[in-house]
């Protein structure tokens, strides 16, 4: 039996587990004084004046967007080379989705592009910092200034990146963060929210709480006040128990993205040279949340289903939004309306990358990877 390479292996251990020991002995365990203090000390790591704690970053980008005023009528500009919350988050929000091309070296959302799709029913440019490097932030905020629109970063993987000195989460007016089991922090599922404007972070802590005024809810001063609607919001905050298994990983942050960065450059050496294999360009401070490489067109699916086969764990990050069935066949999106980003979703693999991955088993992979794709192709996709 040839030696296993898991995709991923979660961090959680035994500072998590005292510090959940300690919430499940309180008597709150959903969203209470635990994720408070946990969204102040997220806004603190990141710089950011205020953090709001939500459930996913998939709900909290439609959190972002409502808290923004966009609508029906509205259009909202991003990249299809994403996970599939980042669309899916306008058209949730009720607005139209249009979809910016890729620069296809990096795989992030092309400047240009986006310009090129503004229209003067756009309402706001969501970014996306793929694989955990950031789109190229000062120039969105210029445009976004210029045509006085908003913009909001998906930096679902992107808490330790940072690109000319700026970092996730300073440039967008809003930017949102993910939790889940893949993220450089984790509490299964969860997110934040974070943004500069108090008005702003008011309305997303609404929204995640049914539209509920959550200022005046309970005793804040002047005797008990009913909970009371004003919009209509959602069910989406994060709660103490999450907040627990996060608080005492924000301290290990820098070191995990100091060890995922050494297993990239060891990557990056041992794959430098390997016939057929496209590596992905990076640029700034990544976080490396994913090694992202490149393999023939027809070849990904195959090339996947053997490294599995040989006990390598490997995903797709990601399909192209635009080509999936329901874009396409309810939405009427062709692929040529963001054909880089169709084609690199088609060909694009992730290898293991995760802190304190033994150098031998970078080495496995690598061996492997360049094994299978020396193998005459499939011509499944
Ligand atoms: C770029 C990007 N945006 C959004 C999301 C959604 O995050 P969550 O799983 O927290 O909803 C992900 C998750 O994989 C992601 O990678």
């Amino acid at each position: 039996m040839s030696r296993r390479v898991a995709f991923y292996s979660h961090p959680l251990g035994s500072d998590e587990l005292r510090s959940l020991e300690r919430t499940l002995g309180d008597v709150f365990i959903s969203a209470g004084p635990r994720a408070a203090e946990f969204e102040e000390a997220f806004a603190h790591h990141v710089g950011a004046a205020h953090a709001v704690g939500v459930s996913s970053c998939s709900m909290g980008l439609v959190l972002a967007l409502r808290a923004l005023g966009v609508g029906p009528g509205d259009e909202v500009v991003t990249t299809p080379l994403s996970f599939l919350s980042t669309g899916n988050a306008a058209l949730h929000a009720g607005a139209r989705v249009v979809f910016a091309d890729i620069d296809p070296r990096t795989g992030l959302i092309d400047a240009d592009a986006v310009e090129a799709a503004i229209t003067s029913r756009t309402r706001a440019i969501v970014v996306v910092h793929l694989y955990g490097q950031l789109a190229d932030l000062s120039r969105f905020r210029r445009i976004a200034d210029r045509h006085g629109i908003a913009l909001v970063e998906d930096a679902a993987p992107a808490i330790e990146a940072s690109r000319d000195g700026v970092r996730a989460g300073s440039a967008g007016d809003l930017a949102v963060f993910s939790f889940n089991a893949l993220k450089e922090m984790t509490s299964g599922e969860g997110g934040a929210i974070v943004t500069n404007d108090a008005g702003l972070a008011r309305r997303v802590r609404d929204l995640a709480f049914h539209g509920i005024d959550t200022q005046a809810v309970g005793d804040p001063g002047g005797g008990y006040r009913h909970y009371e609607m004003l919009q209509l919001g959602f069910k989406a905050s994060l709660t103490d128990i999450q907040a627990a298994l996060l608080l005492p990983q924000l301290g290990k942050l820098a070191a995990r993205r100091a060890s995922r960065e050494g297993v990239a450059a060891r990557y990056d050496r041992l794959l430098a040279e390997v016939p057929q294999l496209e590596l992905t360009q990076r640029i700034g401070t990544s976080s490396h949340s994913t090694f992202a490489v490149r393999v023939p067109f027809g070849r990904r699916d195959s090339v996947l289903t053997e490294m599995e086969r040989r006990g390598i764990g490997c995903k797709v990050h990601y399909r192209a939004t635009h080509i999936h069935p329901y874009y396409r066949d309810v939405l009427g999106f062709r692929r040529e309306q963001a054909p880089r980003a169709a084609d690199f979703g088609d060909r694009v693999l992730s290898l293991p990358l995760w802190p304190g991955l033994p150098p031998r088993d970078v080495d496995h992979v690598a061996e492997t990877l360049a094994a299978v794709l020396a193998e005459p192709g499939g011509a499944t996709k």
